[in-house]
């Protein structure tokens, strides 16, 4: 997808925020109050862990890494939940906006998009001005244990398998009967898929609120 020659998903800008140098500080203060192989093995996982930026620290990929979904597999993911104008969708850990910009550009949905790196989410806002979309779309950074989907009609996720589990009770007890969960690659344990595709070898599944659970 071009806007005005250009893609409108785009490297993410530098980080700018310094909220997470205290949870460092934390990590970095244990490691010294241990045995020195105790702290060895924990510094390799703090530098694992996190990303810097000259004086900016950020957890690297608390729930998940960053990995963009492809054009055309977010297309069938919103097909098969079968987006309408009517929606509201939410992209929890949106990266760059792709998904709810898609769903907003091509389909009239409105969406909310959310992720724990701010640099995703300043991208993300760029990405749906470029598109004059601003109207129909928002980007919120947080942690998406903490969203509200009250108001979600259509929920798409690509994280890794265990947070899917962890989300699971959340998406039931918040979404309302009737609205669609979609994963990109990743299904939910012993929650059946109610279907399933596959675009460019990617699988996606989807799966509806019932009525009761
Ligand atoms: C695999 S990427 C998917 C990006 C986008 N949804 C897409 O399909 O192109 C997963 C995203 O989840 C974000 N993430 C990981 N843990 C998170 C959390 N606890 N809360 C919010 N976002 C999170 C990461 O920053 C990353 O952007």
């Amino acid at each position: 997808m071009e806007v005005k020659g250009q893609r409108w998903w785009r490297k993410p800008a530098p980080v700018q925020s310094s909220q997470y140098l205290p949870s460092l500080w934390l990590e970095l203060q244990r490691a010294f109050q241990q045995s020195t192989l105790q702290c060895l093995f924990r510094f390799r996982k703090i530098a694992g862990g996190y990303t810097v930026s000259k004086w900016v620290v950020v957890p690297a990929d608390k729930d998940g890494p960053y990995v963009p979904t492809e054009p055309n597999v977010v297309q069938g993911m919103l097909k098969l939940a079968g987006v309408t104008s009517a929606d509201m969708v939410y992209d929890l850990g949106c990266g760059d906006g792709r998904v709810v910009i898609m769903a907003a550009k091509d389909f009239g949905a409105h969406g909310v998009g959310m992720d724990i790196n701010p640099a995703l989410i300043q991208q993300a806002r760029a990405n749906a001005r470029a598109c004059n979309i601003e109207d129909l779309v928002s980007f919120e950074e947080g942690d998406l244990f903490d969203a509200n989907l009250h108001n979600a009609t259509v929920v798409t996720l690509y994280l890794l398998p265990h947070v899917n589990l962890r989300l699971r009770p959340k998406l039931w007890s918040d979404l309302r009967p009737g609205a669609r969960v979609v994963s990109h690659t990743f299904s939910m344990g012993d929650w059946d898929p109610e279907k399933e595709d596959a675009v460019d070898g990617a699988t996606i599944y989807l799966w509806t609120i019932p009525e009761k659970y």
